[in-house]
């Protein structure tokens, strides 16, 4: 019983804590005011800053050939297939190397980190293996791998690879991609005669390059 009274005393002198308790309106208040005071302080710097995400050192726009290539990739479709984000989970690490980081895909636009795995994760692809065998592989799987059930796109090796990609670099420039004047305007030389199975390949063997 004194314990109580001396808890009844508490709460009444306590910094008017029940006046709090017992107004709806002043409670309200008070919380908008809580509530914002801890908004403001997470979102208010994001004003100020100039990207939330730094590319990772080394990291470069990709070159004309290979972000023509990138746009084959989506073309064909291969993203149905294939994730690019390792996550970081000892299996995955001990399989295709470090884990993705944030700052690896500054430059994609959109990102191509993919939700299924039919294949294997592309993200560390680049290096793995020599511009010959990509070759073969893309146009016939099973000429390398005879289990693949990956399909077989041939027809790469005819297409002659998109000239006018300098638009889609001024297109990239927009949303913070750093293409140079110059390099926009040498883009088209840069890829001339070359087919789209180059381009697909010069993009296969950059991927993940910069975090090996
Ligand atoms: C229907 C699913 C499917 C699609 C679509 C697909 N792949 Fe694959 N891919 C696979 C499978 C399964 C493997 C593993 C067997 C093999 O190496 O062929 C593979 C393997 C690979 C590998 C070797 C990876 C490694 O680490 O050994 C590369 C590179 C690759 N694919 C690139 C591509 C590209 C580029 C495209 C689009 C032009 C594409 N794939 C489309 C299923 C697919």
């Amino acid at each position: 019983m004194t314990d109580m009274n001396q808890n009844n005393q508490d709460v009444q002198q306590g910094f008017g804590h029940e006046k709090v308790e017992t107004n709806n309106f002043l409670m309200i208040v008070l919380i908008l005011l809580v509530i914002s005071i801890g908004g403001l302080v997470e979102i208010v710097p994001l004003f100020y800053q100039k990207s939330t995400t730094e590319p990772i050192k080394g990291l470069q726009p990709y070159t004309p050939l290979q972000l023509a290539g990138r746009d084959v990739y989506l073309r064909e479709g291969c993203y149905n297939c294939h994730s690019q984000m390792i996550r970081p989970l000892r299996a995955e690490t001990l399989r295709y190397g470090h884990y993705s980081v944030a700052g690896e895909f500054v430059y994609d636009h959109p990102f191509q980190w993919g939700s299924k795995r039919t294949g294997p994760d592309l993200q560390r692809v680049g290096g793995k293996y020599s511009d010959e065998w990509q070759r073969l592989h893309l146009i016939n799987p099973r000429d390398l791998v005879p289990e693949s059930i990956m399909p077989a796109y041939p027809w790469l090796e005819e297409a002659p690879v998109n000239t006018e990609i300098g638009k889609n670099m001024e297109a990239l420039r927009k949303v913070g991609v750093p293409y140079s004047d110059a390099q926009i305007a040498e883009a088209a030389a840069a890829v001339e005669g070359k087919t789209e199975m180059d381009a697909i390949i010069a993009y296969m063997q950059v991927l993940g390059i910069h975090l090996k």
